[in-house]
């Protein structure tokens, strides 16, 4: 059985008030859930703070996610930050391959892999997502576009590598426009995913937590995570809210 794993990614959003705020609200009502694992992922800035939250306001059932980090383990990088830097925070799980970072700053399927090679080598465990455009959707292309951001890690970092990773299916679609994927669409690429992976490893695709992403919300959350291929999701706007973030955590519990 894969444990169901519900992260919020909180993109580029909070003051340390609001950090504070919405840790209280999560860490609250999330304190009886016994089997989702749930992780928040605050921006670079506002780790170390959240890191301290959750350890001062007994929260340790909540994970850290970050939401992005360099493949260099340090150096001449101006404004980055590495893998060692985020797990000496406590950091457990990092964003790769976020559209919005493949999209708004040119990052190739090469500099995913390589990302996701760094957080491996640094013990943390990298959330990669893959997902396609309405275009290429409507061109019938979704498994395709998928299946070839997965296989650029694959070839980079070998298949035995998703062992200790997260998959998260986001069709850019469906990200901040309220327009999810409807449970059938997502299953069938979370299927496509699964099934492409075990025809290298079964054990690995048999293990690993394929999530989505895209306009997850208390209302959409049950149907998403009952599907068999559905190991939880990845939520942007709704995860700002501590109540909708706790009761799409419940659907998952
Ligand atoms: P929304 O939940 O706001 O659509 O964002 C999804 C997302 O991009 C999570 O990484």
């Amino acid at each position: 059985m894969r444990q169901k794993l519900v992260v919020g990614n909180w993109k580029m959003h909070g003051s340390r008030t609001q950090v504070r705020q919405l840790i209280e609200g999560v860490a609250a009502g999330s304190a009886g859930l016994a089997q989702v694992e749930i992780a928040i992922g605050p921006t670079l800035l506002h780790i170390g703070l959240a890191a301290e939250l959750c350890a001062s306001k007994g929260a340790n059932h909540l994970k850290l996610a970050a939401q992005n980090l360099f493949a260099e383990p340090e150096g001449a990088f101006t404004g980055e930050v590495s893998a060692p830097m985020l797990a000496e925070y406590g950091v457990n799980y990092v964003i790769v391959g976020h559209s919005e970072r493949r999209e708004l700053f040119a990052e190739t399927d090469q500099a995913v892999a390589a990302k996701f090679k760094a957080a491996q080598a640094s013990g943390l465990i990298p959330i990669l997502c893959v997902g396609e455009s309405l275009a290429q959707r409507e061109q019938g292309a979704s498994a395709d576009v998928v299946l070839a951001q997965l296989d650029a890690v694959i070839e980079a970092a070998g298949i035995e590598a998703l062992q200790s990773a997260v998959l998260a299916y986001e069709p850019i679609w469906a990200i901040g426009t309220g327009k999810t994927a409807s449970k059938e669409q997502a299953q069938e690429i979370h299927r496509v995913l699964r099934e492409h992976m075990a025809k290298s490893n079964a054990t690995v695709a048999q293990g690993i937590r394929i999530i989505y992403g895209g306009s997850v919300k208390a209302a959409n959350a049950t149907e998403l995570f009952s599907q068999a291929d559905i190991d939880g999701g990845l939520v942007g706007g709704a995860s700002l809210k501590a109540e909708e973030f706790v009761s799409i955590c419940k659907s998952a519990d």
